[in-house]
């Protein structure tokens, strides 16, 4: 790692004077049409008469549509079906999209939807994910990870606790909204524009919805305004809605979602509902015992497979869980389908395990410090609940003691003790929580990535990927990567929009590991380019091929007298006037990954990130009131790919998830509308909740154990559960009304409200 690798993102300039484009800024021909969406007001219902002939006939109105004018699928299920385009006859959530209009104008448009006669026969929505999972109500059956006989564990273990949680949602509040433009092409199809992680997905639903071949649809992302996730699956329905517009009119067709339809047409991270049964030791070491996590899906499959999957693969953290059972159930209830969100329910998993530590170390009168050290994964217990072998899990212990140093933990801790007997209302807690988090996609096919790299003939370097930028920086480090094998400035190296026809079939980016992937195709690719110009140097030059190397814009060969520089301008001249190709397709596949669904066992991690965050908060347990006040984070990412990047990537991802537990309540009505739609009643963290003192710093010394890109880990995601510390000091703060000896229930989001219930209820107790 060396601070000349953190090169500013590509776009910073272009973000910071407004001249980085997004969906809304392209231009569009002159004669484009602008649409908008009808939405069911209801949660639950039939839909009994949708009559659109008003809507026809308001001004400026050029086409309007519903499920039976598709052509093709009406189901646009990601991986299973069960989301279709427009409602047909069921209605499944408030906010669930009846038919579209496209006008000469945002503003006719808008107006005719109001046009619309709808009629629905309401019943009762259903939206505790608690009962659903418990009246069989899923979108997906139960999955269940099992190791060792956890029955007897126990009933063997001298001590037994058990608790639950509820873990709120979050919604994605992306800067730019769900956006997109379409115009048709010569043929049959359509040239997609879209703020969208998963390119390849869309220009796939868009064809079938179209009823056209893959090879008809183009997709094109140059950038996002912000997906954490939330583009990953819920940017296609309104591109597949465009595209049939444009194709039925020969006309470009935008479609931009305000903020509040955008809020309520579109799923969350997945609230969860999790329970434990722990037994122990004296010491706290746990022996196994069962966990069950509940992901309140909404009314669709869409990722819940996998992401209820994840909440289970996380459900251990950094802690060997010993005999232990953990059952994940998939509910359905009548909200938008909850949906990918940073961690993709990782975090929600790592919750339970977190409260537990901090119950368990009150039980036993112990520091949670010192209980959650004793269960680290090490030596003897280094294999995961579903058969995984935990590797570099020293660096745990590693990490946990050097930020134990630099935060002054201990030191702190007996302060906060001695300020707490003393101040009966205001409040101080301290938290240390540990990230362990795999990295892979789960689904093993989605772990591949293409690149194509062209050399022109004036030395400039073009690089495409499969991955798409959304802030996060990847472009960035892709560029790094092209750089540095072929010797280059990165001035010289650019890339562009991401397009379905340049790099085919390519996954979402998605799973922190659009780097890991994509950098090891374009790795891939310029490393050919570089080998075949050796081949054509060695010869026509007359060059021992032995000792090549590209650096500094400079071909160099051969040692002494006999060494030889050609600039790399004058070399690509000469392989382009020798007929040699300057383009390159790369490839990559992660090796040694699997996982058997039917055992609930396999390695469906490449490797782990760790990493731990001390959170201190002081609260004010009258009002429920509360301050972060400092954070140290230490995190690993390997070698870092750029430490400027890596380390807003840390910051961005704490924060994220300080605003998912703290203030981003999610609140619907008993009839299922959502109330929370927009800034003035859902509120995300701003500039003035940061922590007055936040010192963040990477890990320094410690390689990817695993052949990743230069030994680099993936960053996008792990960080984000570093933020649980926030949650937990907040528990640690309220527990001291018990002297510590009560572990108080807190459900999240903690909201000042949720404090001072707890902190009320601690007081009756006691
Ligand atoms: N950072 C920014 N600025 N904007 C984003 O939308 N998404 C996050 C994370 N960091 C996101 C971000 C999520 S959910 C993921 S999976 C990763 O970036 C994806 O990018 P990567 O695989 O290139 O890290
Ligand atoms: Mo990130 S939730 O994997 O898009």
């Amino acid at each position: 790692t060396s601070t000349a690798d953190s090169h500013r993102h590509e776009s910073a300039i272009k973000h910071v004077t407004g001249r980085a484009a997004y969906i809304d800024d392209l231009p569009a021909p002159a004669d484009a049409l602008h649409i908008a969406l009808g939405f069911s007001p209801v949660a639950h219902g039939r839909l009994t008469r949708l009559d659109l002939e008003a809507v026809k006939r308001a001004p400026g109105v050029v086409d309007v549509i519903s499920v039976v004018d598709i052509p093709g699928h009406t189901d646009i299920g990601p991986v299973f079906p069960g989301d279709p385009l427009f409602a047909d006859d069921e209605i499944s959530y408030a906010g669930q999209t009846l038919f579209a209009v496209a006008a000469t104008s945002h503003k006719a448009a808008r107006l005719a939807v109001r046009a619309a006669v709808v009629e629905i026969d309401e019943q009762p929505a259903s939206l505790d994910p608690l009962k659903a999972a418990e009246r069989g109500e899923v979108v997906r059956p139960t999955h269940v990870q099992q190791r060792g006989d956890w029955q007897q564990a126990l009933s063997k273990a001298e001590h037994v606790l058990e608790g639950e949680q509820f873990v709120g949602g979050q919604e994605h509040f992306y800067l730019e909204g769900q956006a997109c433009l379409v115009t048709p092409s010569e043929d049959e199809g359509v040239v997609v524009y879209t703020s969208n992680q998963h390119p390849s997905e869309t220009q796939k639903l868009v064809s079938e919805v179209l009823a056209v071949p893959f090879h008809a649809v183009t997709v094109e992302t140059r950038r996002m305004g912000g997906g954490f996730g939330g583009k990953e699956t819920q940017a296609s329905p309104w591109a597949c809605i465009a595209a049939l517009i444009a194709r039925r009119t020969g006309r470009a067709a935008r479609l931009r979602l305000p903020r509040a339809e955008d809020t309520r047409a579109t799923g969350k991270r997945h609230p969860f509902y999790n329970r434990y049964r722990l037994g122990f030791d004296a010491e706290g070491v746990l022996a196994g015992g069962e966990i069950t996590v509940i992901g309140d899906c909404g009314y669709s499959p869409d990722l819940s497979e996998a992401i209820v999957d994840r909440a289970m693969f996380h459900a251990d953290n950094a802690y060997s869980l010993g005999a232990a059972r953990v059952t994940g159930h998939r509910a359905r209830t009548h909200t938008a389908s909850n949906t990918a969100f940073r961690g993709f329910g990782g975090p929600q998993g790592m919750m339970i395990i977190e409260a537990a530590m901090d119950d368990i170390a009150r039980h036993l009168g112990e520091d949670p410090l010192s209980v959650r050290k004793r269960n680290f994964y090490r030596a003897g217990r280094d294999v995961t609940h579903y058969g995984q072998q935990v590797d570099q899990y020293p660096l745990l212990s590693e990490i946990v003691e050097r930020l134990e140093l630099s935060s002054d933990y201990w030191t702190r801790r007996e302060a906060i003790r001695a300020h707490n007997a003393a101040s009966p209302v205001v409040k101080k807690g301290l938290a240390l929580t540990p990230v362990k988090f795999g990295i892979s996609f789960t689904a093993r096919h989605l772990n591949q990535a293409g690149a194509l790299l062209h050399v022109y003939t004036d030395g400039s370097v073009m690089i495409n990927h499969g991955g798409t930028e959304m802030g996060q920086g990847l472009h960035t480090k892709i560029c790094q990567v092209a750089a540095r094998e072929l010797g280059l400035d990165m001035a010289r190296v650019r890339i562009t929009a991401t397009r379905t026809d340049k790099v085919p079939n390519t996954s979402p980016t998605a799973a922190s590991s659009g780097a890991d992937l994509n950098g090891m195709a374009a790795r891939d690719a310029a490393s050919q380019l570089r080998e075949r110009l050796f081949d054509f140097a060695a010869e026509h030059y007359q060059l021992d091929r032995e000792g090549m190397r590209l650096a500094g814009g400079e071909l160099l060969a051969g040692h002494g007298e006999s060494s030889r520089r050609i600039a790399w301008g004058e070399l690509v001249q000469a392989a382009y006037l020798s007929r040699i190709s300057l383009s390159a397709n790369g490839f990559y596949s992660t090796p040694l990954i699997h996982y058997d669904r039917d055992t609930g066992s396999g390695r469906p991690f490449y490797y782990f990130a760790y990493g731990a965050a001390v959170a201190e908060v002081s609260l004010d347990t009258l009002s429920g009131e509360y301050r972060v006040e400092r954070v140290d984070i230490l995190h690993d990412v390997g070698d870092s790919l750029n430490p400027a990047i890596d380390t807003g990537q840390v910051e961005g991802g704490f924060i994220q998830a300080m605003g998912w537990l703290t203030s981003e309540e999610l609140k619907w009505d008993a009839r299922g509308r959502l109330l929370s739609d927009g800034p003035a009643t859902y509120k995300i963290p701003t500039y003035g909740d940061l922590p007055p003192a936040f010192n963040v710093e990477l890990l320094q010394g410690h390689p990817n154990s695993q052949a990743s890109i230069y030994r680099s880990k993936a960053v996008g995601e792990p960080p984000f559960m570093l933020g649980i510390s926030v949650w937990s000091a907040l528990r640690d703060a309220l527990s001291s009304l018990s002297d510590y000896r009560q572990s108080p229930r807190l459900d999240t989001p903690a909201t000042p409200e949720r404090v001072l219930m707890a902190a009320q209820a601690l007081r009756r107790s006691v």
